[in-house]
C-alpha cells in the first residue's frame, strides 16, 4: 500500500513538474487508544501514528516559490515565500502557507521547493489528515534546508498554523503523534510538559478496528471551538474558587462537584468530564503494561459514555456505532474517537473475528442510516519521515 502511494505520487510529480522529484517524505495519520478532549486541558493522551500516510513528492527549487499539487483533488496552488503569507480561500492551502509562515515567524530561511501529494488517509473522519500535510510539509522544508528544527519544534509549528490559518484552536495531540509515531508504540505524552513515553501497542489477541461513521465533521463549523471556550471558563471558576489549582490535573471529580452551582450545569459536565477523563488515561496504561485489555475496553466505553453524554461531542450515527457492539463478547472496549461529531470508532476487537463483526455492524448501520460503513484495521506505525525505498 505504502509503495503503491510512493509510486502513484512520484509519477504525478512527474507529470506536473518534468523531472522526478529528489525525495519522498512520508507523514501518517493517528489514532488515540484514550484521552480525548484532554490534550488542551493539560491531560495525558495516548495516540499511535498509523499505517496511512499522506505522501509528499519534493524538490527544491530555485525562484523561492512553494508551488503544490494535490493530486487527489487536482488542484494547484503556489505561493511566495518572500510574500507576506495570508489564509487562502483553497482551505487545504492554508495547511502549507500556515506552516511556511510559523517557519517564517521564527526567522528560518526556507527558499522554494515543488511538492505533489496524495493522501490514504480518509479526510474528515477523525484520522488528523490535516495534522499529516502540516507536519509532513514542515518535516520536509525542515530536511531540505537543514532549518535545525527538532520534531517537538515542528509538532508545534503544525499546531500553531492550525490555529491561526485553519481556524482551529486544537490541541498539540495529533502533529504530535504524526511526527514522534513509533511502529508497535504507543506514546504517552503529558500536554502540559510534552514529556512523553512510549508503550508496547500489543494487544495479543486482540486488534484494533476502526468502523468509519462516513459523517464528516470539519472542526471549523463543529462544537470544537466551543468545548474549548467552556472549559476556560469552567477552569477560571475553580481557579477562582481553588487558589492552588493550576491547571485541571490538580483538580479532582469532588472538587468539581463542591464546585457545580458556580459553574453551572453545561460547564460541570464538560469539566467532570475532563478530570475524568485524565484519570482514566493514567489507569488505561497501566492496564496495557499488565495486559489487561478487558480493563482497558471498559475504560474506552466510559470514554464514550463521558464524551457523548457529558462533552456532547459525539453523534447519533457514531453512538449508534458504539451501542451495536457493546454486547458482542468479542469486542472489549470501543469509543469515539477524535474530535468528534462524526468520523471514526475505536475498537478493541478479537482478531479472529474482525471480519464477522464488521459485517454485522455494517449491516445494521446501512439499515439504520443507509450509509455504507468502511472499516479500517489499522497498524500502528512510525511517524513522518524521510521514505527510502
Ligand atoms: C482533534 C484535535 C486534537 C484533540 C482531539 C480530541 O483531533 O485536533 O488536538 O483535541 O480533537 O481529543
Amino acid at each position: 500500500m505504502k509503495k503503491k502511494l510512493v509510486k502513484h505520487v512520484t509519477a504525478s510529480f512527474k507529470e506536473q513538474f518534468n523531472a522526478a522529484p529528489e525525495y519522498i517524505f512520508l507523514s501518517p495519520g493517528r489514532i488515540n487508544i484514550i484521552g480525548e478532549h484532554v490534550d488542551y486541558n493539560d491531560g495525558f493522551v495516548l495516540p499511535a501514528a498509523i499505517n496511512k500516510y499522506v505522501c509528499f513528492a519534493v524538490s527544491k527549487n530555485s525562484d523561492g516559490k512553494v508551488n503544490l499539487f494535490a493530486k487527489d483533488l487536482n488542484e494547484s496552488y503556489s505561493f511566495d515565500m518572500d510574500n507576506n503569507l495570508k489564509p487562502a480561500d483553497q482551505m487545504w492551502a492554508n495547511f502549507f502557507l500556515g506552516v511556511a509562515h510559523e517557519i517564517k515567524q521564527r526567522g528560518l530561511a526556507s527558499k522554494g521547493v515543488n511538492i505533489a501529494f496524495s493522501s490514504t488517509i480518509p479526510m474528515g473522519a477523525g484520522l488528523s489528515s490535516s495534522a499529516a500535510v502540516e507536519c509532513g510539509f514542515a518535516y520536509a522544508l525542515n530536511s531540505i534546508y537543514n532549518l535545525g528544527l527538532s520534531k517537538e519544534d515542528i509538532a508545534l509549528i503544525g499546531q500553531k498554523s492550525e490555529h491561526t490559518f485553519v481556524g482551529v484552536n486544537c490541541g498539540i495531540m495529533d502533529q504530535f503523534a504524526s511526527v514522534f509515531g513509533k511502529k508497535s508504540k504507543v506514546i504517552k505524552l503529558d500536554c502540559n510538559t510534552l514529556e512523553y513515553e512510549y508503550h508496547k501497542a500489543d494487544f495479543k489477541e486482540y486488534m484494533l478496528v476502526l468502523l468509519d461513521s462516513k459523517v464528516k465533521h470539519t472542526h471549523l463549523t463543529s462544537g470544537y471551538n466551543d468545548r474549548r471556550n467552556e472549559v476556560e471558563k469552567g477552569i477560571a471558576i475553580l481557579k477562582q474558587h481553588y487558589p492552588g489549582v493550576k491547571t485541571f490535573r490538580d483538580l479532582n471529580e469532588d472538587k468539581v462537584h463542591t464546585v457545580k452551582d458556580q459553574l453551572g450545569d453545561v460547564i460541570y459536565r464538560r469539566c467532570l468530564f475532563v478530570v475524568r477523563e485524565i484519570q482514566r488515561v493514567l489507569d488505561a496504561v497501566a492496564a496495557l503494561e499488565k495486559q489487561d485489555f478487558a480493563g482497558l475496553g471498559q475504560l474506552m466505553y466510559a470514554t464514550h459514555n463521558g464524551l457523548s453524554k457529558n462533552y456532547e461531542v459525539s453523534c447519533e450515527e457514531i453512538d449508534f456505532l458504539v451501542d451495536a457492539v457493546r454486547a458482542d463478547e468479542t469486542v472489549l472496549g470501543a469509543r469515539m474517537m477524535g474530535g468528534g461529531f462524526g468520523g471514526c470508532s475505536i475498537n478493541l476487537v478479537k482478531k479472529d473475528a474482525a471480519d464477522a463483526l464488521i459485517a454485522r455492524v455494517a449491516k445494521e448501520y446501512k439499515e439504520k442510516f443507509n450509509i455504507k460503513l468502511e472499516a479500517y484495521k489499522v497498524k500502528v506505525a512510525k511517524g513522518t519521515s524521510l521514505y527510502t525505498s
